[in-house]
């Protein structure tokens, strides 16, 4: 079972994934999770790049795209593990996301693993802008409404949960826990 978070900047999806996760095992589950970009040595050039105040030009974004699709295809072994209930903070669909244009993005990522289940943190912009540090240039208004509006296009390519993560981190992790709930065989009454 492989469940893939994605969200703008600020959505929740670590916290969340962590209470997935306890909640999970603490059910008797096996869980592995991860996070893109990793923390490879090319995960480790993306963050640096994040940070450059030209990340969302054209030439930029279309390096990142690469970079993306590479470091990822690095750790594709990992998710084959059918045992395992592998959670995923972002995948391929960020790139789909945040990066362009679709087609090149779509061919780039040819290989990557499609999720059994896609999670998707809905977040208000404003509140995204008001969460973050503003340290990667992506963290503006502007681009995450642009990349908030893809999310709700590309999840209808998907089987995915629209959760809405304006509300607080119990209510959107009951939400969460009843979506991912029937994927893992497990009741909603485990819920409470
Ligand atoms: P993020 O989850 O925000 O990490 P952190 O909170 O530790 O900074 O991810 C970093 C940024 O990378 C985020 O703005 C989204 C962006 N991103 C892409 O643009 N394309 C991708 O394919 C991925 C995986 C992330």
């Amino acid at each position: 079972m492989y469940i893939v978070f994605e969200g703008i900047d600020g959505a929740g999806k670590s916290t969340q994934i962590q209470l997935l996760n306890e909640w999970l095992e603490n059910n008797g589950l096996e869980v592995e999770t991860m996070v893109e970009p990793t923390d490879s040595e090319v995960g480790k050039l993306i963050r640096r790049i994040l940070q450059r105040p030209d990340a969302t030009t054209d030439r930029v974004q279309k390096t990142l795209g690469l970079l993306f699709a590479a470091d990822r295809m690095l750790i594709m072994d990992k998710l084959e593990d059918e045992k395992k209930v592998i959670i995923s903070d972002r995948s391929f669909i960020s790139s789909l996301a945040y990066q362009e244009p679709a087609e090149w993005i779509e061919v780039l990522n040819k290989y990557a693993k499609k999720p059994d289940l896609l999670i998707l943190l809905d977040l208000d912009v404003k509140t995204s802008v008001a969460r973050t540090s503003g340290e990667d240039t992506f963290e503006n208004e502007e681009f995450l409404t642009n990349v908030k509006a893809n999310y709700l296009e590309i999840a209808k390519n998907f089987n995915c949960e629209i959760i809405n993560a304006n509300n607080g981190v119990n209510k959107v992790s009951s939400d969460i826990k009843k979506a991912v709930a029937p994927y893992v065989g497990l009741c909603k009454d485990c819920i409470l």
